[in-house]
């Protein structure tokens, strides 16, 4: 591989979006930001100028970060924030990925202006799986407030309410125009008859997990989180924050005559809270070149089709849709499911409350209470300083960081049906101790307290297999029966269902300080997370190495 070097300058932009200007932190003055070129195998070297008032920190979202956790970015656990006037350089290398991914700022909810796309080449001379596509296409959904995001989640922190929903999502920064004041700010996507097109889709939007159609085409789904998949034929996809899809579209064989919508909106909104509005952009079919300087067509005003989505909370089309997702499982690609398991963990995840503290106004789900969020009922409180420099510190001296985190709730309940309200909710910074190539089960059941939602959990520095996954309470003597440990998608974000469960396994191969959380923001803000800790292996390369020198400090 090469070293390809980047440098992002955080900095202030203003930007206008539905009539509303506003000034919002970006890379390089764009938004969305600067996409990423790299090809398996590559170091990346990227150096991040911190111009702005706010601490920040990036994060390579999906990439592995083999034994270089101190480049993964979520602040305070594995660093300290870029303070305002510091640098700080994001050193890596991209091993045995290829695909999608994405990147974004790990620090608050910056992350509404702050991300931008990772396009992963397969290595020189390795084609693809699938025939190659004639051009590659990033599409990233997103989400725009008209007022500051960070206002917004500081707002709702304090009163224990839930915060304001956005005002648009958008493909590529662009709401389209089926928002007031946004025709003139829609995406087009230009294709010719005939063509094939690969298309990269992120979802960085903040709260939804998003539905995406095309009229009158249909996608070939090739690609899962930056792992290759069995291709599958379908016209909506299902994509929840933080996941990323690669989809072959191919254009129609002759010019047809019509432009499409494409169109993207929530599967659930819980509480009642998050919208429902819809984001569009055109798919529009280039003229001829011969036709185009007649000039005749283009003056003709086209039918423009729209897809039809599935119905707010379709759970059956998104149940269908990700057991669809399935590992390639080749010998060229083949899945390293791990067949026995060391440990097992099962993991609650869901929404409860809090008690308002004395002298505060709450505004939670009752005055007296604010919402948290938690798993195994406890809500993860962030450290002051980077958990993975206070690990790598201790196991240079033979110490740990403390290994409380419970392997099951504390309180454990029915989690289906109407259970009363998760109120035995208590905060700590919990973690679990993995010794080096553990072989994990994971079980992620949703509690289904207080709206239904399902939570996109997000695992950092490491891909997993999604085993299985069913409504209901998990059963450990049933269930384990049906597990796929064959050709499960391998990925790094997973839906747990509403009212459901999922079972994942991951080798424990990567020494660090490890992040795990719901990929909806506020959820994230109200406590769903925790962090695992991988100690160092025997061998020299399977230690995590010291910090770099610029490594920032709290
Ligand atoms: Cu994409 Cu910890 O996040």
């Amino acid at each position: 591989g090469v070293t390809r070097h980047y440098q992002f300058d955080i900095q202030m932009q203003t930007v206008t979006r539905l009539c509303h200007t506003k000034s919002i932190v970006t890379a390089n003055g764009k938004f969305p930001g600067p996409k990423i070129v790299a090809r398996e195998g590559d170091r990346l070297v990227i150096k991040v100028v911190n111009h702005v008032r706010n601490n920040i920190s990036l994060h390579w979202h999906g990439i592995r970060q083999l034994r270089s956790g101190w480049a993964d970015g979520p602040a305070y656990v594995t660093q300290c924030p870029i303070q305002t006037g510091q640098t700080y350089v994001y050193n890596f290398t991209i091993v045995g990925q290829r695909g999608t991914l994405w990147w974004h700022a790990h620090i608050s909810w910056l992350r509404s202006t702050l991300y931008g796309s990772i396009v992963i080449l397969p290595k020189h001379n390795v084609p693809y799986p699938f025939a190659k596509p004639d051009k590659e296409v990033p599409i990233i959904f997103g989400e725009w407030f008209n007022v500051d995001t960070e206002a917004i989640i500081n707002q709702a922190l304090q009163t224990g309410g839930g915060p304001n929903v956005s005002d648009a999502y958008t493909i590529n920064g662009l709401p389209g125009p089926l928002y007031k004041c946004s025709a003139k700010d829609t995406y087009k996507l230009k294709v010719k008859p005939g063509k094939t097109y690969l298309l990269r889709l992120i979802n960085a939007a903040l709260n939804d997990e998003l539905f995406f159609s095309i009229a009158n085409h249909t996608f070939t789904v090739v690609d899962a989180d930056a792992v290759y998949v069995k291709p599958f034929e379908t016209d909506t996809l299902l994509i929840t924050p933080g996941q990323t899809t690669n989809v072959l579209l191919k254009a129609k064989s002759h010019y047809p005559n019509a432009t499409f919508l494409m169109l993207a909106r929530p599967y659930v909104t819980g509480l009642g809270t998050f919208d429902n509005s819809t984001t569009a952009g055109i798919l529009e079919y280039e003229l001829p070149s011969k036709s185009s300087s007649v000039g005749t067509n283009s003056l003709k005003k086209l039918p423009l089709f729209k897809p039809q989505l599935p119905a707010l909370n379709d759970t059956s089309f998104a149940t269908n849709f990700t057991k669809k997702l399935r590992s390639l499982a080749t010998a060229q690609f083949p899945a390293n499911v791990p067949q026995t398991v060391d440990r097992r963990f099962f993991f609650t995840v869901g929404l409860g409350t809090n008690p308002c503290p004395k002298n505060h106004t709450c505004q939670g789900p009752t005055n007296s209470t604010m919402f948290a969020a938690s798993i195994n009922n406890i809500s993860f409180a962030m450290p002051t300083t980077a958990l993975l420099q206070t690990h790598f510190f201790r196991q240079s001296n033979n110490a740990m960081l403390t290994t409380t985190f419970p392997t099951k709730p504390v309180i454990p309940f029915n989690y289906t049906g109407t259970p009363p309200n998760n109120t035995n909710v208590s905060n700590g910074t919990k973690l679990v101790v993995l010794p080096f190539n553990t072989n994990v089960e994971l079980i992620m059941q949703d509690t289904s307290v207080l709206g239904a939602e399902s939570h996109p959990l997000h695992l950092h520095g490491f891909n997993f297999f999604v085993v299985g996954q069913g409504f209901g309470n998990y059963n450990s003597n049933k269930d384990p029966a049906s597990f796929n440990l064959i050709d499960p998608v391998e990925r790094n974000t997973i839906g747990v269902p509403v009212g459901g469960w999922v079972a994942i396994r991951f080798l424990a191969d990567n020494p660090g300080v490890w992040f795990m959380h719901c990929h909806l923001e506020i959820h994230t803000s109200w406590g769903l997370k925790m962090a695992w800790v991988v100690t160092d292996g025997k061998l020299p390369n399977q230690k995590l190495p010291p910090p770099p020198s610029d490594f920032p400090k709290c």
